[in-house]
């Protein structure tokens, strides 16, 4: 059964959680787009430079580090050439009591399964807590094999609160977001996803802070970009030039005050501007041929 859309309350009633001060990132030396599982991946097989694709990585390790964010680096492995996209494979949680752990994706492609495994290896090298899809995601929920989750390409926290935007549509299945609202006892807040560029949330909403998101409404059902502006003070729009080609809103914030984002968002980073951000470029053009940007590559932890 679906729950409806929670309506009505109040995010300062929800627990206060702190902002992950740490951020994942997985080397690109096995990238490159070997198949095809998003339209952006289309005409890149065999296609991306390595060499610039390790300096823009590189480059973007270097952002973070220069805002004083801890980056931790996993190796990526042979033949999992999407393993850089590091933000898929797990959603890493803090319960308000201050546990920590992380769920464990089930991808959607089988391209993509064995890329999981690294990744929960890492947290369990870092005490966190596991939890199975099957094993610990309580019900008939989230316990059926045809049913994917992919991590934080689609479950995105609220800053600074016990709150998840869950997208779903294309790489997770709804029905996995109740039964980890259910396991974990936070809210989520579900989102609609409906057209194929826009496969992944992170790829139309970014959380910039507490009160500030930037979004692409095109993405959304008018459901869902009410359901934005329902929890979200102040919510910047995205060109679909700048959205669908340059992904504008796989941005990131890692501290409410600098935004991350490709290259040439020239209209997404003059608002950002306005709104009293600093914006960060940089390039990720290698990483767009397979369909992601900067917030694909990292993967924030405390
Ligand atoms: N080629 C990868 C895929 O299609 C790209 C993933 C990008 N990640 C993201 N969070 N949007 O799965």
């Amino acid at each position: 059964m679906e729950t409806p859309f929670p309506t009505g309350f109040d995010i300062l009633t929800l627990p206060p959680i702190p902002l992950p001060r740490r951020v994942l990132m997985t080397t690109p030396t096995f990238f490159d787009v070997e198949y095809v599982i998003n339209p952006h991946m289309e005409g890149h097989i065999g296609g991306v430079d390595t060499d610039r694709a390790r300096a823009q990585w590189e480059a973007l390790r270097d952002a973070y580090r220069d805002l004083g964010v801890d980056v931790v680096v996993l190796e990526g492995a042979e033949g999992l050439p999407d393993m850089v996209f590091c933000a898929n494979q797990t959603l890493p949680y803090r319960t308000p009591g201050g546990d920590q752990g992380v769920v464990l994706s089930r991808m959607n492609a089988p391209e993509r399964h064995e890329e999981v495994a690294h990744y929960a290896r890492f947290f369990e090298d870092e005490a966190y807590e596991i939890l199975h899809l099957d094993a610990d995601i309580t019900g008939d929920l989230g316990s059926s094999p045809g049913q994917s989750f992919e991590g934080m390409g689609d479950a995105l926290w609220h800053p600074g609160r016990y709150l998840l935007w869950g997208g779903y549509g294309y790489r997770t299945d709804r029905a996995i977001f109740d039964g980890l609202s259910e396991r974990l006892g936070f809210p989520v807040l579900p989102l609609h996803l409906t057209d194929p560029d826009f496969y992944h949330l992170d790829t139309c909403l970014c959380p910039l802070d507490e009160t500030t998101a930037l979004i692409y409404p095109g993405a959304f059902q008018q459901e869902g970009i009410e359901l934005i502006h329902a929890h979200f003070d102040r919510v910047l729009e995205a060109s679909e030039g700048e959205a669908r080609e340059l992904f504008a809103c796989n941005a990131h914030s890692p501290d409410g005050k600098h935004v991350i984002i490709q290259r040439g968002c020239t209209e997404t980073d003059h608002q950002l501007s306005e709104a009293g951000y600093e914006v960060i470029e940089v390039d990720t053009d290698e990483f767009l041929k397979s369909g992601g940007s900067v917030f694909c590559m990292k993967l924030m932890f405390w």
